[in-house]
């Protein structure tokens, strides 16, 4: 059976506006080429390797033990909430009441109601680049304007505060900020927290979504900051958005949670209830534990990353042609192939730009994503949550496949 004529204007422009995850874009085409019998390393998606540990995976079997398998409330059970609260506490110094916190399927569908309770068509919502693309194209579900400001290598790839500052209009609603950052893994200082804290002081009307989603992948001894607590004079206008799904390695849980002003949680909600109604009920009852529960395998996880990381670098130093950023966080390396442009492949082909690099690269077995899917470009994107052999294995693909360019 095949499906029927599409009728004219069937599709709302607003679905054309946005595009398909380059991540999940990205998987789907490894998936493919596997199945083609291709030996192809992916290092496109953003989840951690790791297993969901066994006592959250055990706090959800007993949660379906104790039928809680039913609806709840929108945004969370009162439990969920009050290891959230908790958690903002101890971790962040962050003290939200409970109906400052809500809980949403991911960090994603939490950053999507807050949009939606908030976005119309003129609004502008500055996202620093390179960025993560759903800060782009939830935006954009709205009917608003991102404002990308690109971040210089010279700053750390990082947004400055006269940048910022400059972005700012009577239309600007939001400003994003996401530390550690993916996909650079770019870490905000105190300092430099405080130092945009600063501008948005100057700008009452600009409110901030802080997405401190890879908080726990830290590296280098560096101490993680949130905006809202160092500067407490924005936690009345900063949703501080988080979830278990980095830290925890439970990205096909679900879960996400978030704490801000009553008024926009409360819309949010509003939002939440007519899309998805509530989190699954036993994917809460498994955060609550990651929450609660012992946290004594956080560090040496990020630690694993770290020398990932340190892995990586080492053997694309010798890669010609490119150039990576050092990231102090998250689980991606991004790197510049500027030095690869205009050179020919052994097979003869001119590599153009960096669709042609990555297409290059897949051709010798690693798929990367690239840059331009997260505003920067001629860059990559590298997720470095698969094991350390692997990644020796796909560097060494990179590096022979670079050096075999004229
Ligand atoms: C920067 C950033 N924020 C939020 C998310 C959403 O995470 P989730 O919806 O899985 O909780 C991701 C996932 O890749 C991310 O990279």
């Amino acid at each position: 059976m095949s499906d029927s004529a599409i009728p004219k204007n069937f599709f709302s422009p607003r679905v054309g506006r946005i595009t398909v995850s380059p991540s999940n874009a990205g998987a789907q085409r490894v998936r493919e080429l596997r199945a083609q019998g291709r030996d192809i390393i992916g290092l496109t998606i953003g989840e951690p390797d790791f297993e969901t540990p066994a006592n959250v995976k055990e706090a959800a079997t007993a949660a379906m033990g104790r039928e809680e398998t039913k609806y709840t409330d929108v945004g969370g059970t009162p439990e969920l909430k009050a290891a959230i609260r908790a958690k903002f506490k101890r971790e962040n110094n962050l003290d939200y009441a409970p109906e400052q916190i809500m809980a949403g399927n991911g960090g994603k569908q939490v950053i999507f109601n807050a949009i939606m309770s908030t976005v119309s068509a003129g609004d502008e919502i500055i996202i620093p680049a390179p960025y993560w693309v759903s800060y782009l194209d939830i935006p954009l579900l709205a009917d608003g304007t991102p404002v990308s400001v690109v971040c210089r290598p010279e700053d750390g790839v990082k947004i400055m505060p006269e940048a910022l500052e400059a972005a700012i209009t009577p239309r600007t609603k939001w400003f994003v900020l996401n530390s550690p950052c993916n996909p650079t893994g770019a870490v905000y200082t105190r300092d430099d927290l405080k130092a945009l804290a600063a501008v948005l002081l100057r700008h009452p009307h600009v409110w901030v979504m802080a997405d401190d989603i890879y908080e726990h992948l830290i590296f280098d001894g560096i101490k993680f900051a949130s905006i809202a607590e160092v500067e407490p004079r924005l936690f009345g206008r900063t949703l501080t958005v988080n979830g278990v799904a980095k830290t925890y390695a439970m990205t096909g849980w679900r879960i996400g949670f978030c704490g801000g002003p009553v008024e926009l949680i409360r819309n949010m909600t509003k939002v939440q209830s007519q899309s998805t109604t509530c989190p699954s009920s036993i994917s809460q009852a498994a955060a609550i534990q990651a929450l609660n529960g012992p946290q004594d395998f956080v560090k040496p996880r990020a630690q694993a990353f770290q020398d990932r990381r340190d892995r990586v670098l080492e053997l694309l130093r010798e890669a010609p042609g490119i150039e990576c950023f050092r990231p102090q966080g998250a689980f991606y390396v991004f790197a510049n192939c500027a030095g690869t442009l205009g050179k020919r492949t052994p097979q003869g082909r001119t590599l153009e730009n960096e669709q042609d690099t990555a297409d290059y690269l897949l051709d010798n077995g690693v798929a990367v994503g690239v840059g331009a899917a997260y505003g920067l470009s001629p860059w990559f994107r590298m997720s470095i949550a698969s094991p350390i052999e692997e990644l020796t294995e796909a560097c060494q693909r990179i590096r022979r496949a670079v050096a075999a360019l004229k």
